[in-house]
C-alpha cells in the first residue's frame, strides 16, 4: 500500500483545489493507495521568526511550539505528496508559504529526497504558471521528485462542463505518470539538477561548519561525505566530471562568501 499525503494550502475545504484532487483520486485504486488530507488551516502554524536556530542547532530547538513537526512526520511516513495551492494575491497561499518557511531546514539537510510530488494550483484568472514554477523550484530544492502538475481555472471548473471533461481526461493521464513515478520505488534515478544540488548543499554544509554545525554534522552522520547521492547511483563519466567541475566552482564561490 502506497501512502499519499495531500497538503492543502486552501482556506476552503470544499474549494476547487480539493474538488480537483477528488477527480484525480478517482484514478487510484483504493486497495493500492491511501490518502491523508492535511488542511494547513486546521493546524497551529506559527510564522518563522528568523532566528536560524533550526539551521544552526536543529529543528528540535525551534522556539516555536506548534504543529509543524506533526505534519513533517506524516510526510516522512508517506511515499508521495500532492500539494494544493490556490493563487492568493498572485502567489501561493500564506499557510503554505509559512509551512515551507518553517521546513527550510530540510533544504539544508534534505529529508524528503525519496518522495514524489504532484502540484495542483487553482485560480480565478492569473498566476498558475509562475506559482507552479515556484513550487516546482522548491520541490527541486527539497530534492523531491516533481511528478506532474495541474493548473485549474475556478470559474471554468464551476461553469463549463467541457472544461471539466477535458480536465478529467488530463488527470487520467497525469495520474498514470504519477503512479509510475511512485511505484518506480524510492530509489529512483535522480536528475542532474538533483545530483548537483546534493553536492551543493553538502559543500555548503561542510564549509559553514562554524556557524551551521548541525548542517555539517548531518552529512557526516549520514556517511554521505564521499557519496554521489543518498543511495548508490550509477553515473556516466561525463556526469561525474561535470559534477566535479561544478563542485570546484561552487567551492571557490562559497569560500569567498564565507570568508
Ligand atoms: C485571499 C484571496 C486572494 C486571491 N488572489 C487571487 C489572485 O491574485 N489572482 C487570481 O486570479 N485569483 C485570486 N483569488 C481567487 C482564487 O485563486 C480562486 O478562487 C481559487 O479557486 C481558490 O482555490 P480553492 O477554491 O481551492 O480554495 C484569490 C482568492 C482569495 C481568497
Amino acid at each position: 500500500m502506497k501512502k499519499i499525503v495531500v497538503i492543502s494550502g486552501s482556506g476552503n475545504k470544499n474549494g476547487i483545489g480539493i474538488k480537483t484532487f477528488k477527480m484525480f483520486k478517482e484514478n487510484f485504486d483504493e486497495k493500492e493507495y491511501e490518502f491523508e488530507i492535511i488542511h494547513l488551516t486546521d493546524y497551529n502554524l506559527k510564522t518563522c521568526r528568523g532566528c536560524t536556530i533550526c539551521f544552526k542547532k536543529g529543528e528540535e530547538y525551534c522556539p516555536l511550539k506548534d504543529d509543524v513537526s506533526k505534519i513533517v512526520n506524516v510526510i516522512d511516513n508517506s511515499d508521495a505528496i500532492i500539494i494544493i495551492s490556490p493563487i492568493y494575491a498572485m502567489n501561493i497561499s500564506g499557510s503554505l508559504k509559512t509551512f515551507i518557511d518553517r521546513t527550510s531546514y530540510a533544504l539544508h539537510r534534505p529529508r524528503f529526497y525519496n518522495k514524489h510530488a504532484f502540484i495542483i494550483t487553482t485560480t480565478d484568472g492569473a498566476g498558475i504558471k509562475h506559482v507552479t514554477m515556484y513550487l516546482k523550484y522548491m520541490l527541486n530544492a527539497y530534492l523531491i521528485n516533481f511528478a506532474g502538475s495541474q493548473g485549474v481555472y475556478s470559474y471554468l471548473f464551476k461553469n463549463d462542463e467541457d472544461y471539466k471533461a477535458k480536465l478529467k481526461n488530463e488527470l487520467i493521464e497525469k495520474a498514470k505518470k504519477f503512479k509510475f513515478e511512485i511505484t518506480r520505488g524510492k530509489e529512483y534515478q535522480p536528475s542532474f539538477m538533483q545530483l548537483a544540488r546534493f553536492k551543493l548543499w553538502r559543500l555548503k554544509g561542510i564549509m559553514s561548519k562554524d556557524s551551521y554545525l548541525k548542517d555539517s554534522s548531518y552529512w557526516e552522520e549520514k556517511e554521505l561525505l564521499e557519496a554521489n547521492y543518498f543511495y548508490p547511483v550509477k553515473l556516466s563519466n561525463f556526469k561525474k566530471n561535470f559534477l566535479k567541475l561544478i563542485s570546484k566552482r561552487v567551492e571557490k564561490l562559497l569560500s569567498k562568501k564565507i570568508k
